[in-house]
């Protein structure tokens, strides 16, 4: 361990010999390449600016697309690469291992960015990017229980040595939580029904399992799967995803420089909300009234919005790669 207790890979050789708990021989017999393809890629390096010599952070690193990318716009850039969970980890660390000492990787999530980013001398950086949700890789291993089609373990944490699986929660809520959960998470309007069919089929273990209860109470819709709103559901609850979000958002801001940018790629309505609400306020300076009370401290603007609306994938991109069809890229810049 580092003595931030992450897991950490630094690809230079002094951390081989620092940072004993991931070791390069490791990663390269353990990890599969990837087969994600990143989204609004060209878009996201367009708003960085990216510039020789400077630092920056990918807090999703996932199959490394957008780390990689960024190493390679301009000469001498340093990387700090966060993923929650220690495959994609592994996986990155094959990808980039031709960038040596200019990429760090550490498996930690990114609710303790600012934590993390200290503990690697990356305090002050000249940009940064949060790809959200999880990676093509994650959704087609079937022990991972992301994808209903799978029929692997109901489990769907990123790090899947922390917290409760998804078989965890499905077991032991009861049918209102259950519901509420399916509709605060999924917007899933049959979530009553989905929660009741639920309860009345426990113990449920598989991913496929639960794909058959739900269509079962509900039925097929159109093209999409009947399971897709709960699984999402189920997977921002296990992961806390909007939570570490909210908590991500203010410790960015914090480790940009003045001029630098973040760049978040959001792939539903509850995250982009988040982002933009978070944009707006930031962005927004408090000016005297004159019925204030005396002694109120005025908050003055930490960022500028780049983009008022967010950048969306063009059509042949979402042609080629489907996952583009949602997602949603905000920058904003610091002040
Ligand atoms: C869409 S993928 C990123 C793909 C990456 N940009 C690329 O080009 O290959 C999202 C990644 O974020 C990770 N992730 C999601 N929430 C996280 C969190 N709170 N902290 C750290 N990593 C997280 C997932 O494990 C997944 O690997």
């Amino acid at each position: 361990m580092d003595p931030a207790g992450y897991l950490t890979f630094g690809l230079s050789f002094a951390s081989l010999f620092t940072l004993p708990t991931y070791s390069y021989a490791s990663a390269l017999s353990g990890a599969a390449t990837t087969q994600h393809v990143p989204v609004l890629l060209n878009e996201t390096l367009d708003n960085l600016n990216i510039k020789p010599g400077g630092r920056y952070i990918d807090g999703t690193v996932g199959g490394g697309g957008h780390s990689e990318a960024i190493l390679a716009s301009a000469p001498d850039v340093e990387l700090l690469g966060l993923d929650a969970d220690p495959a994609a980890i592994e996986r990155a660390a094959i990808r980039l291992r031709s960038f040596g000492a200019r990429v760090k990787l550490v498996n930690a999530n990114f609710s303790q960015l600012g934590e993390v980013a200290c503990a690697q001398h990356f305090d002050q950086v000249d940009g940064l990017v949060l790809d959200l949700g999880l990676s093509s890789d994650q959704l087609g291993d079937a022990d991972r229980g992301f994808g209903f089609i799978t029929g692997g373990p109901l489990d769907m944490r990123f790090d899947p040595t922390r917290g409760s699986s998804a078989a965890d929660l499905i077991n032991t809520l009861d049918a209102d939580e259950l519901a509420e959960l399916i509709y605060q998470y999924g917007e899933e309007p049959a979530s009553r029904k989905i929660a009741r069919a639920i309860v009345a089929a426990r113990p449920i273990h598989s991913a496929d399992q639960l794909a058959a209860v739900i269509e079962q109470a509900i039925g097929r819709r159109g093209r999409i799967h009947p399971a897709t709103l709960t699984f999402q559901a189920l997977r921002i609850a296990v992961n806390d995803e909007l939570g570490a979000l909210m908590s991500a958002l203010p410790q960015a801001t914090e480790l940009l420089h003045s001029g630098g940018r973040m760049a978040i790629i959001s792939f539903h309505s509850l995250e982009d909300r988040i982002v933009k609400e978070y944009f707006r306020a930031a962005a927004q300076e408090h000016v005297a009234q004159p019925d204030d009370p005396p002694g109120l401290v005025y908050r003055s603007a930490t960022l500028r919005l780049i983009t008022r609306k967010p950048i969306v994938a063009s059509e042949a991109e979402v042609l080629s790669n489907p996952r583009a069809r949602s997602a949603k890229l905000r920058i904003a810049e610091k002040i």
